[in-house]
């Protein structure tokens, strides 16, 4: 579904992603992992096209985005929770899900399988985002992704600073998610039980490379936990 080759990034004269190579395939989480500042956000900006890559190709569906403006990306079908979910503080929680659908052709209602995923969204539609709880809120961003029906859904550590029992919620949506076969995810994550319990596979990040990849299964064996609490 998804293919990167080679890829570089760099913030001035610092070479934060170097020669990154991996896929993400239709129907399964690929679980990314590494601990702060080895580049995770900065891979995912240049997936979406919101720094430009300096070197290297990206596929998604068969077609090249490499050089894509990010709406073109959106529009293809990939939708970005950014790490620190940024809804609409102001709107509501359906005006927020409606700003979702805005790269739809038509208006298109909501999904309701959105609110049968986060039944709170449902209770809370009328509600100003900013209002919502931080694990609401994730809910929200979630949910507003999910709006557009996409093929890729990529997620920036969602369990960042949100209660255990939301966690639970939203680890059940992103089984689910990946149980239909009607999109790949991509979760960026550092949470290691979290990430080992969602992962069909998963890659390793150090300082801007892949150094371990494999079945998710054997990310125990593998010593992978191990490699993020060093
Ligand atoms: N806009 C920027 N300009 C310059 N350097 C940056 C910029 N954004 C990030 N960096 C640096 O690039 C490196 C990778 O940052 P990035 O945010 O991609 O890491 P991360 O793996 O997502 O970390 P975290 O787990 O804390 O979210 C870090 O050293 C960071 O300080
Ligand atoms: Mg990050």
């Amino acid at each position: 579904m998804l293919k990167i080759e080679n890829l570089n990034q760099y913030y001035g004269g610092s070479h934060i992603l170097r020669g990154l190579s991996f896929e993400v395939e239709m129907g399964k989480v690929t679980t990314l992992l590494g601990r702060n500042g080895v580049g995770k956000t900065t891979l995912l900006k240049t997936l979406m096209g919101l720094v430009k890559s300096k070197s290297g190709g990206i596929s998604f569906a068969g077609r090249d985005i490499t050089h894509a403006a990010p709406h073109d990306r959106v529009k293809a079908g990939i939708a970005y929770v950014p790490q620190g979910r940024e809804i609409f503080p102001r709107l509501t929680v359906q005006e927020n899900l409606l700003m979702g659908l805005a790269t739809c052709p038509g208006r298109a209602p909501i999904p309701e399988r959105i609110f049968e995923m986060f039944p709170v969204l449902k209770q809370m539609l009328h509600r100003r985002g900013g209002d919502l709880s931080g694990g609401q809120q994730q809910q929200l961003a979630i949910g507003r992704a999910l709006a557009m029906g996409p093929k890729l859904l990529i997620l920036d550590e969602p369990t960042e600073g949100i209660q255990p029992s939301i966690i639970k919620d939203i680890e059940r949506a992103i089984r689910l998610l990946a149980s239909t076969g009607e999109m790949a995810i991509l979760l960026v994550e550092q949470y290691y039980d979290f990430a080992e319990s969602l992962a069909d596979q998963y890659l390793l990040m150090e300082r801007g490379e892949i150094i371990m990849q494999g079945n998710g299964k054997n990310m125990q064996n593998d010593g992978v936990r191990e490699r993020l609490s060093v």
